[in-house]
């Protein structure tokens, strides 16, 4: 089990490769699709997928795609499982498991992420359903309350708990866990606030991943860059954010860990895209830098689309290009003349 779980997570990081986040949950997908103008329904949902996923060649660049619950269950025009399909492209399928942050009680604007309960049935049922690795997303909001300073110890160690204790299940069910704690990058703050935030983030995760005995070989983490604020008025450029992001990476995160695979969380797409390069332009590192990114993989092909037929080829050569551009990303071979050669969107 525990050499499955390894080569399960080192197959999503494969040289050249990452994952694709395509796991919105019924209000998040609503969100995007009201964005242009086409109604949320499972058909539209279902339509919408099955032209990410049916993208020729993009499984050069994309390992894994993250599902959501009704997406898993769902099957391309032609009868296909999702799972299947994607399998048969040799991309790896994967689970959002987690139900959600919700209010944390006692902590003013504070939240923790719900879903442990009944997780190990759900788990064995994924699992059947073809699902290889899942993810479970914390979130963490940096503020100033009367109390004092967000987040609080007491939202970073119950999240942190909560994910350990996901993690493990994972394993126990011969699932990859990816553990995604997000710290915000909405508000004013700095980007050494947002260093010194999720390094006390990324402490609190391993210390609890280790005290109940996660395997880290079989882990990926997906956490946020270290960026400024973006509200901030002095935004820091890509070299900075790759150089405090491995900063403090390397303080806190063991070289037994396989990969980090970023989430994009409001950047341009070509922002993310080159701060993820200048981080591998760095040289190499104990672990892989890979992409895990929903809106900075998705953004021009969902413009693309607008819930047409008739625009679809142009949706997939859009995703294409940014799937194609992140993975040059991934050893440093970005460069933003590259954007132009093939996007393909007019
Ligand atoms: P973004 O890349 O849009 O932040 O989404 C990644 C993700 O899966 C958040 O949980």
């Amino acid at each position: 089990m525990a050499q499955e779980l390894h080569e399960t997570a080192r197959a999503l990081v494969a040289e050249g490769k990452g994952i694709l986040a395509a796991d919105e949950s019924d209000g998040t997908i609503k969100k995007r699709f009201d964005s242009i103008g086409v109604e949320s329904t499972e058909e539209n949902r279902r339509a919408y997928r099955d032209l990410l996923f049916t993208t020729e060649g993009v499984e050069e660049f994309i390992s894994g795609v993250i599902l959501f619950d009704e997406t898993i269950r769902q099957s391309a025009s032609d009868g296909t499982p999702f799972p299947q399909l994607l399998e048969s492209k040799g991309v790896i399928p994967g689970i959002k498991v987690d139900k959600g942050a919700k209010p944390l009680a006692l902590a003013e604007g504070e939240t923790i992420t719900e879903g442990l309960d009944g997780l190990r049935g759900r788990l064995e049922e994924y699992r059947g359903l073809g699902a290889r690795f899942a993810k479970w997303r914390a979130t963490y909001t940096i503020g100033d309350t009367i109390g004092g300073g967000l987040p609080s110890e007491y939202a970073i160690w119950t999240n942190a708990h909560a994910l350990a204790r996901y993690a493990a299940l994972c394993q126990e069910a011969g699932i990859v866990p990816i553990v995604e704690p997000e710290v915000l990058m909405d508000g004013d703050h700095t980007i050494e606030t947002s260093l010194s935030v999720t390094s006390r983030v990324l402490h609190a995760l391993y210390t609890e991943l280790r005290d109940q005995r996660v395997d880290l070989e079989g882990t990926l983490l997906k956490p946020n860059m270290v960026l400024s604020g973006y509200e901030c008025s002095e935004q820091a450029g890509h070299e900075r954010v790759a150089e405090l992001t491995m900063q403090c990476f390397y303080r806190h995160v063991p070289a037994a860990v396989p990969g980090i695979v970023f989430l994009s969380g409001g950047q341009s797409d070509e922002d993310a895209t080159a701060n993820l390069n200048a981080m591998n332009a760095l040289g190499s590192h104990p672990w892989q830098l890979s992409f895990s990114y929903g809106r900075a993989l998705q953004a021009p092909a969902l413009k693309a689309w607008r819930g047409e037929q008739g625009n679809v080829e142009a949706a997939q050569r859009a995703y294409y290009h940014r799937a194609k551009m992140n993975g040059a990303a991934r050893s440093g071979m970005y460069a933003p003349e590259m954007e132009r050669e093939g996007a393909g969107v007019s």
